[in-house]
């Protein structure tokens, strides 16, 4: 028989069987919406956003198979089915013997830092997300970053600029300046570009915490990305399939934080999972009081049947192929037209460089903020700032503002949920931006709160 000829075509994996509008907006509208969120996209309502990428987080479409589970969720209070079906799906994938559900991630890490950190403790991360560092620091104790050296370069292709400096780990845990009740490695480094990490580097950083007896926990939300950039890059798992990736990856883990709105391709839903048997008895008493008993934990039991389902479908091969094509894809075609881009595209985002684009924004006068109003005006596109009003600090001795480290504009692609003619509208509008970026100016702060401050920060145009 004759072999046919291969199709390169990467095509979405699906048929769309439930479809939702998107509202047409014109300049004139957009130019006087954003006007009203105070140049802050978080404060723009949902319906005057064409295409939303904001973040991948709870905005996924769930398949038939989840819906289909939605129905038989058992809601009862106590030991529903639903919740051993979900129980069973994190251990099957985990290997993790206590497993807490919560109604997303940070409720997770709010239920863990507050059973193991004191005042004056340090938890290291290759680099924490903003509620991780959050919930850390409202316990008094410090979240430190530790990434690698090719994570720091935006423009270097290393294929795990996620890894985390092991030496620079290996040193604060011998001569450390608190306590260190865990360490956490976050897959994919969302904060840190959306890069992954080598199975090589989580098993180093096992041996070093394995060595100062420190516990190791995942920061596992884009655990499944994270699993096929292994498979694509790394030596000997080429032939891996992803479940055996991941699960190779938990062994490694004395614990881990989840939040299923990523990679549990569901709409709410996360977990706290530990080995810890005291740890855990500890963490229950605690999710009673915030989130619920223990069989459900802030969740509906339709949405455990959705998570646990989900798990696995994050875990498909041609799903994962399709997805890391899909945010490559629109990486490739702004970045060969010469918009710098944190590269190589990571898994569910691409981060433009607003600060490399925009050179002539001075940080404290946030690119990215000028970036995300422009793209919004343009297109109706949302996009997040993750620069210096994110991760902008205040000097302890003078109060002067401090920059962050990059200044980065966040395209996060929702799972299953725009088309390739999304992606390619998407393009088209960065590249206009692009062309008249001489014209775009910085902005200032007429309000911040006092915690994770661009959530609901106003802001103005610098003349
Ligand atoms: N850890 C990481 C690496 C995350 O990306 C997030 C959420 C969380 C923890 C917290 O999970 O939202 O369920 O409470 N990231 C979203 C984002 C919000 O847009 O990147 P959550």
């Amino acid at each position: 028989m004759r072999r046919p000829r291969p199709i390169h075509t990467v095509i979405e994996p699906f048929r769309i069987k439930s479809v939702e509008p998107i509202r047409m907006t014109t300049p004139e509208e957009r130019e006087r919406k954003i006007v009203e969120a105070d140049y802050n996209v978080f404060l723009l309502d949902a319906r005057d956003v064409l295409i939303d990428l904001l973040t991948d987080s709870g905005t996924g479409a769930m398949s038939a198979g989840q819906w289909a589970g939605i129905m038989r969720g058992d809601e009862s209070y106590a030991g529903s089915d639903s919740f051993y079906r979900f129980r069973d799906a994190v251990q099957d994938i985990t290997g993790l013997k206590h497993v807490i559900p919560t109604h997303q991630g940070r409720a997770a890490e709010k239920i863990l830092f507050t059973t193991v950190c004191r005042p004056g403790d340090v938890i290291p991360n290759n680099t924490h997300f903003d509620t991780t560092r959050a919930n850390i620091e409202f316990t008094g104790a410090t979240a430190l970053d530790l990434p690698g050296a090719a994570g720091k370069d935006l423009s270097s292709r290393a294929p795990f600029k996620g890894d985390m400096d092991v030496e620079a780990l290996d040193r604060l845990l011998a001569d450390p300046p608190g306590r260190i009740p865990l360490c956490m490695i976050t897959v994919t480094n969302n904060s840190g570009g959306g890069q992954p990490v080598s199975m090589a580097n989580i098993r180093a950083v096992a041996e070093v915490c394995r060595k100062h007896e420190v516990p190791l926990y995942l920061d596992a939300c884009r655990f499944a990305e994270n699993a096929y950039f292994i498979q694509q890059r790394e030596d000997g798992y080429g032939e891996t399939p992803l479940i055996d990736i991941a699960r190779e990856m938990f062994s490694f883990a004395d614990g881990a934080t989840m939040s299923a709105k990523k990679d549990g391709m569901a709409n709410i839903g996360g977990f706290l999972a530990t080995n810890d048997d005291v740890l855990a008895a500890q963490e229950k008493d605690l999710l009673i009081l915030t989130e619920g008993f223990p069989t459900y934990g802030g969740l509906a039991g339709r949405d455990l049947e959705a998570v646990a389902i989900g798990l696995y479908e994050a875990l498909d091969p041609d799903y994962q192929r399709y997805r890391i094509a899909s945010t490559a894809y629109l990486g490739k075609h702004i970045s060969d037209h010469g918009v710098p881009i944190v590269q190589p595209p990571g898994g569910h985002a691409i981060y433009i460089d607003a600060a490399g684009m925009l050179p002539h924004i001075p940080p404290l006068e946030f690119p990215g903020i000028s970036l995300t109003v422009e793209l919004y005006r343009e297109a109706g596109i949302r996009g997040v700032e993750i620069g210096s009003v994110m991760f902008g600090a205040k000097d302890p001795e003078t109060g002067e503002p401090v920059p962050a480290r990059s200044e980065l504009v966040r395209l996060a692609i929702p799972r299953r949920v725009y088309t390739q003619s999304h992606v390619d509208y998407v393009v088209e509008a960065i590249l206009n931006v692009y062309d008249r970026r001489q014209e775009m100016g910085g902005y200032r702060i007429t309000y911040e709160p006092p915690f994770l401050r661009h959530f609901s920060a106003k802001f103005e145009p610098i003349g």
